[in-house]
């Protein structure tokens, strides 16, 4: 019988030739002023000729302000389009499609970078984890960041890669607009759950006007947001929006011209359940957290917390982390509850990195297919992997987090020393992504 792992998935301007996307992952790979670099084109292709049939790229900022850390290519002006250009053609070499993630993030930010030290938001107020400042944004101004995306989607679209993806989820602005935890607008943008979600139809039908109807469009949303995970007062904050209200909002962004819905979790990031771990790494947090101190209002307080208190920061994190023994296809429940609602395909994330879980999720009707972020970071080769008929890869993705936190100072790669050899071998495979070198020398 067929594998309906390796059976293609039919978007309706897309065809993927299997049922496992890269999800949004990389690390500070490009140059400051936005500009793309050879690393990420690098990392890109690992991915591509590890057999996965398409990938969904990082956070790709639609503009300036909206970046959440220097050095992530961003698509905020055609200048970038031949970086983009060419890095789409590396990975269709490996017969894998390549979606764009257009995003802003708001006033959520790990770094805030020097041009935009106040971000933009559905609120003034501050984020609650780290503090980043912001301002309620002007109806000009959502006017104007509804144009960025679109034009970010018209430049993918330019570059010949193969759809764009909403940044809908994980608490960057388009969240801020949809969450009720956070939204506390009082115009027509606020409010109602049809008015949180006027910001991203407007950015939907301003990116089909743009782009027609023949391009691939997708979204991903945090279907539940568990907004109260965190905090002193937790008990008493509201939980944000509930499956209930993503199901709608999904059902009037596939009426509004979506083409997919990529199903993750969390109003702010990271969450306790996104990306979902089996501990805090706060010994290793403390490390690189450092570099965010002097960004936000409560950054340093946070750092005192990671390197005097660690076991407070720990028992917090994972108390609100849910079931930390099973987190592959932990957001399967809610991916059911969308495709039942919907009548486009669901991609859904989320710890997957077993064929036969996958296999069953898909066959289920839960989704039509997975994005896997960690587990293919940590084994670049897993499709090739479950092709060659392996349930799992001989070392999985441990969950351990290591990357996440390490991703902000660092470069992107496994962190896991229990999983390699030696030290050395983990740091050559985290300086893999740098070959090949963009200057070779003279
Ligand atoms: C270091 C790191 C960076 C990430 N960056 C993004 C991002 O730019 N955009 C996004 O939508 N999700 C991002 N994610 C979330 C992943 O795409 C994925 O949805 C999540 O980690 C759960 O999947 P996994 O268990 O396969 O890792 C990131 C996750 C990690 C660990
Ligand atoms: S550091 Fe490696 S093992 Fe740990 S979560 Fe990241 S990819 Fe998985």
């Amino acid at each position: 019988m067929a594998d309906i792992i390796f059976e293609p998935l039919r978007f309706k301007n897309l065809t993927v030739k299997n049922r496992v996307f890269r999800s949004n992952i990389s690390g500070r790979f490009d140059n400051y002023d936005g500009s793309g670099n050879q690393a990420r084109i690098n990392w890109e292709v690992k991915f591509a000729k590890g057999g996965v049939g398409a990938i969904i790229s990082s956070f790709v900022p639609v503009h300036l302000r909206g970046r959440i850390v220097p050095n992530y290519a961003m698509i905020d002006n055609d200048s970038r389009i031949p970086f983009w250009r060419a890095l789409g053609k590396a990975v269709h070499e490996h017969d894998c499609k390549y979606i764009l993630q257009l995003s802003h993030g708001g006033r959520q930010r790990d770094i805030n970078g020097i041009e935009y030290p106040v971000g933009l938001s559905s609120t003034g107020k501050t984020d609650p984890v780290h503090g980043f400042k912001c301002e309620a944004m002007t109806l000009a101004q959502i006017k104007e960041v509804v144009g960025y995306f679109a034009d970010g989607a018209r430049r993918a679209r330019e570059a010949g890669l193969d759809g764009v993806e909403l940044h809908g989820a994980n608490g960057y602005l388009i969240t801020q607009f949809l969450s009720s935890a956070i939204n506390d607008r009082k115009d027509d943008y606020g409010g109602s759950l049809e008015n949180r979600a006027r910001f991203v139809l407007d950015i939907v039908r301003a990116i089909r006007a743009k782009v027609g109807a023949d391009f691939h469009l997708q979204m991903k949303i945090s279907a539940t947001e568990h907004d109260d995970a965190l905090g002193l007062f937790r008990k008493l904050k509201p939980k944000g929006n509930t499956v209930e209200d993503s199901v709608k909002v999904c059902q009037w962004l596939v009426q509004a011209g979506v083409d997919a819905i990529h199903v993750s979790t969390g109003s702010f990031f990271p969450h306790p359940r996104n990306p979902a771990g089996v501990d805090l790494p706060v010994e290793d947090l403390a490390k690189s957290y450092d570099t965010m101190i002097s960004s936000g209002e409560r950054t340093f307080l946070n750092y005192l917390l990671f390197r005097g208190q660690p076991r407070i920061a720990r028992r917090a994190w994972n108390q609100a982390a849910g079931d930390r023994k099973h987190i592959e296809g932990a957001n399967l429940k809610d991916a059911r509850a969308i495709k039942q609602a919907v009548a486009v395909p669901v991609i859904c994330t989320g710890g997957f990195q077993t064929a036969s879980v996958i296999r069953g999720a898909i066959e289920r009707g839960d989704c039509d297919a997975v994005s896997a972020a960690r587990p293919l970071v940590a084994n670049n080769e897993l499709v090739k992997m479950f092709a060659r008929g392996l349930d799992e890869a001989p070392e999985p993705c441990t969950y351990c987090n290591k990357c996440l936190v390490n991703v902000v100072e660092n470069p992107l790669g496994c962190y896991d020393e229990d999983r390699f050899k030696s030290r050395a071998e983990m740091i050559d495979q985290i300086m893999s992504v740098y070959t090949p070198a963009p200057f070779a020398g003279v």
